[in-house]
């Protein structure tokens, strides 16, 4: 027997079959890496020794969607670098935060997080030497020019730049669900506490949750939104500068607005994520949630309509401010894969990575020349908002308090969600600005 005959007819029965089986493929277009050469097909991108390791909390709920968006722009841009994703889960990085910052501690960063623009990345990263600055980024990609000038003098010192912002998130946002408020006569929108409270009174003797909320982040979520409603954004901004006294006949009427809010919210508030808050008042089991606009991006997720499933205003007695937070990422100091990580900077800083990531998010872009076809609704309302407001920073997200600040606030904001003793609160606010802010 020809052994040379044999092994060509098995080959081209072989390659027959393989002819056949791609012709049966379904009509499915390959994609790019199904077409490579075979090395490279296969070939798992750790294979280069090229990875870059992001962390961040965006673990679900429409935040893990947008942080997709943004990685797929960059594994096109960058296809031989393996990206690893170390989100921890838990809303406003409770959880996550604390494992950075024990990673930092041991000097094991990852090579890029989220920080947010303000005082946590001032007052932690920047002042712990943690995050390498950014200038030679900026002035190569132009972004001096396209990102907010507010924005640059809250992730600056001493001339250097810090981080690259990703977006801008509302905090100050009332979601309702429409249906209820119809339902139970609330038709006309509140624009101030007073009138807020009465619709509110209405729907609890309807048997209505009037307010949902979630975990212990949330209640000072609310509590923010409460205070700059009840001082007004100048003397809110006064708290954050040693201008205005926590001690003050008006903070102690913002802490009574804020008890009289928390009177109105569900009894397992402290078992819910934000999600679970949010989801209340789609599903119609709640009336209102405040909650940052990251909650567009979860309702867009789970299929819901704007102006239809969900309304939207600022919280009442707020119109007109626009309490801002920036989502940003860093470059650690000693970071494993530095190239990589530059590389995963210039996508969060590119319009690609902004209007991929952000109209999934739920928030707007940083950047100034976004294409705004790409934004729901409630996103370009916050656009104009954002144009057009006064803007005043976040509490709960890392604006305005350092975190130790933060953290004697939260202490506090702990003791009362149990007491409810408005002066003992007060006086902790007090001790707390003057141990770690402004009015030492
Ligand atoms: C914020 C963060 C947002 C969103 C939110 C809820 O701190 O800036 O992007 O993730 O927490 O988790």
């Amino acid at each position: 027997m020809n052994i040379k005959k044999v092994t060509w007819g098995v080959l081209s029965i072989l390659i027959l079959f393989s002819l056949i089986l791609s012709a049966c493929g379904g009509g499915e277009e390959a994609t790019p890496a199904e077409t490579a050469a075979p090395e490279e097909a296969t070939a798992p991108p750790e294979a280069t020794g090229k990875q870059v390791e992001v962390f961040s909390w965006w673990t679900g709920g429409g935040e893990a969607a947008g942080l997709d968006a943004m990685i797929v722009v960059f594994k096109a841009q960058n296809p031989d670098v393996e990206f690893i994703n170390s989100a921890v889960a838990g809303g406003a990085g409770t959880n996550a935060r604390a494992v950075l910052a024990t990673r930092l501690s041991q000097n094991q960063p990852p090579d890029s997080w989220q920080g947010h623009a303000g005082q946590e990345l001032i007052g932690t990263y920047v002042k712990d030497q943690k995050i390498e600055p950014l200038n030679f980024l900026y002035e190569e990609q132009g972004w001096l020019d396209i990102m907010p000038a507010t924005l640059i003098p809250l992730i600056s010192q001493d001339g250097n730049i810090y981080s690259v912002p990703v977006n801008i998130h509302r905090a100050n946002v009332l979601w309702s669900n429409p249906a209820v408020l119809e339902a139970n006569g609330v038709t006309t929108a509140p624009t101030n506490l007073e009138e807020w409270f009465a619709a509110m009174d209405t729907l609890q003797a309807a048997g209505v949750i009037p307010l949902a909320m979630g975990e212990q982040w949330t209640a000072m979520h609310l509590m923010e939104t409460i205070l700059l409603a009840s001082l007004g954004p100048e003397a809110y901004n006064g708290l954050w500068d040693g201008t205005t006294d926590w001690g003050s006949p008006e903070v102690k009427t913002g802490l009574e607005n804020y008890a009289k809010a928390l009177g109105y919210t569900n009894t397992d508030a402290g078992s819910l994520s934000w999600q679970d808050a949010s989801q209340l008042v789609v599903d119609g089991k709640a009336a209102y949630n405040v909650m940052g606009d990251w909650a567009q991006g979860f309702f867009q997720e789970l299929g819901k309509q704007p102006n239809t499933d969900y309304g939207w205003a600022p919280v009442p007695g707020t119109s007109g401010t626009f309490q801002f937070l920036s989502d940003s990422f860093v470059l650690a100091v000693g970071a494993p894969h530095r190239d990589e990580a530059i590389a995963w900077l210039k996508v969060a800083g590119s319009k690609e990575g902004q209007d991929a990531f952000n109209p999934v998010k739920g928030s707007i872009p940083a950047r100034s020349d976004a294409d705004k076809t790409l934004y729901n609704v409630y996103l370009q309302s916050a656009m104009d908002d954002w144009a057009s407001n006064t803007v005043v920073g976040s509490l709960a997200h890392g604006v305005v308090a350092n975190d130790s600040w933060k953290s004697e606030i939260d202490t506090a904001l702990g003791l009362f969600l149990a007491d409810k003793n408005i002066d003992t609160f007060q006086a902790a606010l007090v001790a707390a600005c003057q141990s770690s802010g402004p009015c030492q």
